[in-house]
């Protein structure tokens, strides 16, 4: 497979392109201010063109994957998206986008990020009315927030009281002279230091407190189910795909 990578030089990106080419593909590492080995990312619809890539693994910030989206989108190349923050435009432009080619996003590459959001809705089903407070920690230089992942594990936990006709109410942080309404979920976001990501969710009642929580050690955790993606998409139809579908 040869793939291009739009964010090479950044944290995840980096270890992208270490892992396509440890798994002996050819990786086209893309950056705004390429070193030789590198492309110019403004050239990304020529690179594409000329490279006959297989897939587009992007793992930038938003606004710059929407317009990554569309230049696959006209070069028919399947885009795999790790980057997190769009906001409803942004999502409706990769819907888009998956009307032409394939469009894999997740919000977590981790394996046992999914695993953790099948065990969550679970803990939630069988224990319906204790409290549940979610917390997550990234290193210092992460933009969004909460996470991406955070977001799609408040919606699982909302799908989970759903089927009851319950949506809690997110209460971000906490300060002031109120006790905790019964009805809400409490989201704590901690920004520190260089860590890769960390997700808990606690549920607590008559008497018991239980936590589920996942750590990524490294970004490579990331990057390696960036490519499984690839993989998986490369060759598929138009559509939207779900990681779940691939791991
Ligand atoms: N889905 C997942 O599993 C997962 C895991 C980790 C991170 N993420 C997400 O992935 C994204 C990147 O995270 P990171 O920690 O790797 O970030 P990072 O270290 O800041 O890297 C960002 C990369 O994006 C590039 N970039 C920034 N603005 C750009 C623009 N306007 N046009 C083109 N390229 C641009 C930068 O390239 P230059 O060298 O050109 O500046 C850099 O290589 C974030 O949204 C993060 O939440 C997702």
């Amino acid at each position: 497979m040869r793939a291009a990578v739009a964010g090479a030089t950044g944290r995840t990106g980096s270890e992208v392109v270490t892992e396509l080419r440890e798994r002996g593909h050819d990786a086209l590492a893309l950056s705004r201010e390429p070193t030789d080995d590198q492309r110019d990312i403004g050239d990304l619809a020529a690179v594409l063109d000329e490279s006959d890539s297989d897939a587009l693994i992007d793992f930038t910030v938003p606004e710059a994957t929407v317009h990554h989206a569309t230049v696959a989108a006209e070069a028919g190349v399947p885009l795999v998206i790790g980057t997190t923050g769009f906001d409803e435009d942004g999502l409706a432009a990769l819907t888009d986008a998956a009307r032409e080619i394939p469009v894999l996003r997740a919000s977590n590459f981790a394996r046992g990020v999914h695993a953790l959001r099948e065990i969550v809705q679970a803990g939630v089903e069988a224990l319906p009315d204790y409290d549940i407070e979610l917390t997550e920690t990234h290193h210092s230089g992460k933009r969004d927030a909460p996470s991406g992942t955070a977001r799609t594990l408040l919606d699982d936990i909302d799908a989970a009281r759903g089927e009851r006709g319950e949506r809690l109410d997110r209460t971000h942080g906490r300060e002031g002279k109120h006790e905790r309404d019964p009805a809400e979920i409490g989201v704590h976001v901690r920004r520190a230091g260089n860590v890769r990501g960390e997700h808990e969710v606690l549920l607590a009642g008559n008497d018991e407190l239980l936590t589920l929580t996942h750590r990524a050690e490294s970004r490579r955790v990331f990057a390696a189910g960036a490519v499984d993606a690839a993989e998986a998409v490369a060759g598929r139809p138009a559509g939207e795909y779900e990681f779940t579908e691939v791991v």
